[in-house]
């Protein structure tokens, strides 16, 4: 697998798993939990060892659960989570605590691989104050790298001006007709991680096809030739997908590589 590394000096696979309607009935993403493991072990077969929850998902338990019924050990394995920027777990310190702490219990977990801010809230001082709490959990080492989620160029840069440690990534939706270059552009330059989530939603039928031209002339998807463009920017990407066949399909993008003229192209979508 390959992976980019952190600023922190860890090493994050440029592809994982989204979750985010995993474990939940009629894979609606409002849906009760109902603790099915089935697409996070599917996904574990097809070889990923990156998946992407949070607090707000509801299903950070069914992830710890499928980790402990892979039989394999901690370490294979690189997990994000989140937690929400609602004033519910930013109040204060204890509020923030609690919400790690429900994350590392709800994992079945000592240590959380990436830890995010998952949305920015109107309050700079706030998020700094949250952020202190995250960097006092990785002194103590349980949570290894931390971040942040859908913050624009003033919210990254106050932390990273602010903090004491640097955030990692910045998790931002990325797809044709949104590709977010700005922040992307800026969280790179800062030497933070960008990380596109919703790569393969809101594609519209249109741009389907002209990707899928591209895609033709290396025998690639419109699916795969987005994700392979992602990575080859730099942006870790996160798909997920309830079916075996396209869970492997969006693994198959390391043996091909698009050309200047193609990608001009389907940055343009
Ligand atoms: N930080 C945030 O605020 C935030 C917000 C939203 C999402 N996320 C994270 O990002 C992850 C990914 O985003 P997402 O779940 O919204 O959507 P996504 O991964 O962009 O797309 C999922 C949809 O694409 C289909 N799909 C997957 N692979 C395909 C392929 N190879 N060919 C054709 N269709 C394919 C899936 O259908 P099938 O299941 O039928 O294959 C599913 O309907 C989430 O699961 C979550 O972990 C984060």
């Amino acid at each position: 697998m390959e992976t980019v590394t952190l600023n922190t000096g860890i090493k994050f696979p440029i592809i994982g798993s989204g979750t985010n309607t995993f474990g939940k009935v009629d894979h609606a993403y409002q849906g009760e939990i109902n603790g099915d493991t089935t697409e996070i072990l599917m996904a574990i077969d097809a070889g990923y060892r990156h998946f992407d929850t949070a607090i707000s998902y509801r299903n950070e338990s069914v992830v710890g659960k499928a980790l402990g019924e892979s039989k394999k050990a901690r370490n294979e394995f690189f997990i994000t989570s989140k937690i929400p920027g609602k004033q519910e777990y930013y109040a204060d310190k204890e509020a923030v605590k609690k919400g790690v702490k429900q994350s590392l219990q709800a994992l079945n977990t000592a240590y959380i691989d990436l830890y995010l801010i998952h949305h920015p809230w109107d309050n700079l001082v706030q998020m700094l104050s949250m952020w202190q709490v995250l960097e006092d959990y990785v002194d103590q080492g349980k949570l290894k790298a931390i971040g942040v989620s859908n913050f624009n160029e003033k919210e990254l840069g106050y932390l990273i001006e602010n903090g004491r440690i640097k955030p990692a990534v910045n998790q931002v939706e990325s797809h044709p007709r949104n590709w977010n270059d700005v922040i992307i552009n800026y969280s790179l330059a800062q030497e933070v991680v960008p990380e596109a989530w919703g790569p393969l939603t809101r594609v519209s039928d249109q741009a389907k096809e002209k990707l899928s031209e591209i895609g033709a002339k290396y025998n690639k998807t419109w699916a795969q030739v987005i994700l392979r463009y992602q990575i080859e920017r730099g942006v870790v990407v996160i798909p997920k997908s309830h079916n075996q066949k396209r869970q492997e399909q969006n693994l198959e993008i390391f043996d091909f590589k698009l050309s200047d003229e193609d990608k001009q192209f389907i940055s343009a979508q």
